[in-house]
């Protein structure tokens, strides 16, 4: 049986958990046997998008070059994760028409959560008005509206927002435990007759 692609996009702050929720939905999904590809903002926003800044502009073509490469992905069948602030519900709108198979994840925490953490130290960067546009800051997040799947990473473990992602992608029929068991019609094909 051959595995469907689907593209799982993670929009949220920064800091609100998406890389770490895409690491560890990639350990699962490895697990049951699929293919797995992460495109993370801040791994593309070095080589493929390497240049671009954090204007509307520049977020959009950065957004439409990550749903690109998913596109292509996916359609060979690899389960592609992306973990993207993606702060624009009009470029999230169009990925969802453009991207068979798109699941869009709400990482969602307060900003204040995000800013007490500030594991890269940019918050307080942006609070000092050493970097500009900064998301949440200094420039727009615009809430999805009607998302796929919301992760709620103040009150929940990431075990539990992983564990809630995969539920869904099992309810949904995207994904199943076991994808390249093979059917009984297959097991029983006689090749010579082929
Ligand atoms: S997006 O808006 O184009 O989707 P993307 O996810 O690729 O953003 O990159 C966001 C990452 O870039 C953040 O996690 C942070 O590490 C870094 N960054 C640097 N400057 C900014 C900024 N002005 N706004 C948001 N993130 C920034």
């Amino acid at each position: 049986m051959e595995s469907k692609g689907i593209v799982l996009w993670l929009t949220g702050l920064s800091g609100s958990g998406k890389t770490t929720i895409a690491k560890g939905l990639e350990r699962k999904l490895k697990g049951y046997g699929y293919l797995v590809e992460v495109l993370d903002g801040d791994v593309i926003r070095t080589n493929l998008s390497k240049g671009l800044g954090f204007s509307r502009e520049d977020r959009d073509i950065n957004i439409r070059r990550i749903g690109f490469v998913a596109n292509l992905l996916s359609r060979n069948g690899v389960v592609v994760i992306v973990a993207a602030i993606t702060p624009y519900r009009a470029a999230r709108d169009e990925l969802r028409k453009t991207t068979e198979n798109f699941i869009e994840v709400y990482v969602n925490a307060p900003l204040e959560v995000c800013e007490a953490r500030d594991i890269k130290g940019l918050y307080a960067m942006a609070r000092a008005g050493e970097i500009r546009a900064f998301t949440r800051i200094d420039d727009p997040y615009e809430e999805p509206h009607n998302p796929d799947i919301v992760c709620y990473t103040s009150i929940e473990s990431i075990k539990q927002s992983i564990a809630k992602v995969i539920a869904e992608l099992e309810r949904l029929n995207h994904i199943t435990k076991t994808p390249y068991q093979q059917s009984e019609e297959s097991k029983t094909l006689d090749v010579n007759a082929l």
